[in-house]
């Protein structure tokens, strides 16, 4: 099938390269040039496992190409994707304006029946009432589809080739028909229902998860206080199959350009209808505090000021580049309050931690981190730093449970 898809970010990059690989003639437009011509010339512009080698693929097969050109990739396409961000406003609410302008450019360039997809993440009623109506400003006759998205970043493309559901919520039989046959050679169980509640799936999905890690987290924080090691605490409970062992491993807390902004934007949506949420206005919290943990443990050992603190791991998680509401920049922050000097790392993220902190210390390996520092803080749980040996004589102050022959340790949650 031919298809469109609107932005190139993890969701729409992954999701062009994904289905070009399953056979489908792909176009991926973003208004960056740079991104388009990188993307043409077969690189990612963002790190992602996997995702050079799969796009220089489909690239050579003809079946992908990028480009600034709206009108004829969206004149030519049966489906449309809007992959666009749906970021934060300061209060929390949704920021919709990508959305908006990417279904105008829809609008504008619908020249005969094709399904339009919102893949980003949008809160209940967005696709019925904001993008529908615009779309409806053409004239023209569509069909219209919520699919959301629910890939990780670091494993991105196994998640979307092979994750669990593929939740399409669409509009009428045969809107779900076309979308069955994009979806045709995927394994995953797929799930129909209306765009609203594909949305509300959505967002109560990543609640949930939120909820699972916050709440492992409150509960390590007590199993700290008692001497208890929480990881063991939920192997037992995880046993369960009702609640199952995943995401509830406790640590720096949850962090990334998905959970914090999704479980506000539910938030806002829940006080707009009366309905102030407050189990996952707590969710929030706990999570917003657990960084400052560390910094608890690391006074216990040493007064900051002035001494040489190390960090290792600066991106919200292993695999990925991306320092969005990663825990890191919560620590960083304080121990510049506290006038510490720090000495960083991360394999992937030193590029954008260096445009946000041009004046901390931006080391080139963990080893070179250790060697300068008092007290080293783990606070991403990168393989490079699995190395007991690597901390022998440190002080080491553990966010994300890495093993350490460290002189003193202190775990955040054991
Ligand atoms: C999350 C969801 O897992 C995806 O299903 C969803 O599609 C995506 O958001 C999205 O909405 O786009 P992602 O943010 O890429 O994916 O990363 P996760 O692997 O879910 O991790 C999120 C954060 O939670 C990380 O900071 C991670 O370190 C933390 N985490 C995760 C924990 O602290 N404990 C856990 O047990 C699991």
């Amino acid at each position: 099938m031919k298809i469109a898809i609107i932005g190139t970010g993890y969701v729409g990059l992954t999701s062009g390269v994904c289905f070009a690989s399953k056979g489908h003639s792909v176009k991926c437009i973003d208004v960056i040039e740079e991104k388009v011509d990188l993307i043409n010339s077969g690189k990612s512009p963002i790190f992602e496992e996997g995702m050079d080698e799969l796009l220089t693929d489909v690239l050579g097969k003809g079946l992908l190409k990028a480009t600034l050109d709206a009108k004829n990739a969206i004149n030519e396409a049966e489906v449309v994707f809007l992959c666009v961000g749906t970021p934060s406003s300061d209060d929390g609410k949704i920021n919709l304006d990508y959305i908006k302008s990417a279904a105008k450019t829809i609008s504008e360039n619908l020249n005969n029946h094709k399904v339009i997809v919102v893949k980003s993440t949008v809160v209940p009623g967005t696709t019925i009432n904001v993008v529908k109506p615009i779309l409806e400003e053409s004239g023209k006759s569509f069909g219209i589809c919520m699919n959301p998205e629910f890939l990780k970043e670091g494993s991105a493309i196994k998640d979307f080739l092979n994750g669990d559901r593929i939740v399409l919520g669409v509009d009428s039989k045969n809107t779900e028909e076309i979308m069955r046959n994009v979806y045709t050679n995927f394994p995953q169980e797929i799930f129909i229902t209306n765009p609203t509640t594909a949305e509300m799936i959505k967002y109560a999905s990543n609640s949930l998860l939120a909820t699972k890690i916050s709440f492992a987290n409150e509960i390590g924080n007590v199993c700290k206080k008692l001497g208890i090691d929480s990881y063991d605490v939920m192997d037992g409970v995880g046993l369960d199959k009702r609640l199952s062992r995943s995401f509830l491993n406790s640590g720096a807390g949850f962090g990334g350009s998905c959970f914090p902004k999704d479980v506000k934007a539910l938030l806002h949506k829940g006080l707009e209808v009366g309905e102030p949420m407050t189990l996952l206005k707590s969710v929030l919290k706990v999570n917003d505090e657990q960084p400052l943990r560390l910094i608890e443990l690391l006074k216990k050992h040493i007064n900051p000021e002035g001494k040489n603190i190390g960090i290792l791991g600066l991106a919200f998680k292993k695999g990925t580049d991306d320092i969005r509401e990663a825990p890191s920049l919560i620590i960083i922050d304080e121990l510049l309050k506290l006038k510490a000097n720090i000495f960083a790392f991360d394999p992937k993220a030193m590029e954008h931690i260096k445009k946000l902190y041009p004046n901390i210390n931006l080391m080139n390996n963990a080893q070179e981190v250790v060697d300068n520092v008092d007290v080293v803080m783990i606070v991403t749980d990168w393989d490079d730093f699995k190395n007991p040996e690597l901390y022998s004589g440190k002080i080491v102050i553990d966010g994300r449970r890495i093993k350490t022959n460290a002189e003193v340790y202190e775990g955040i949650c054991w």
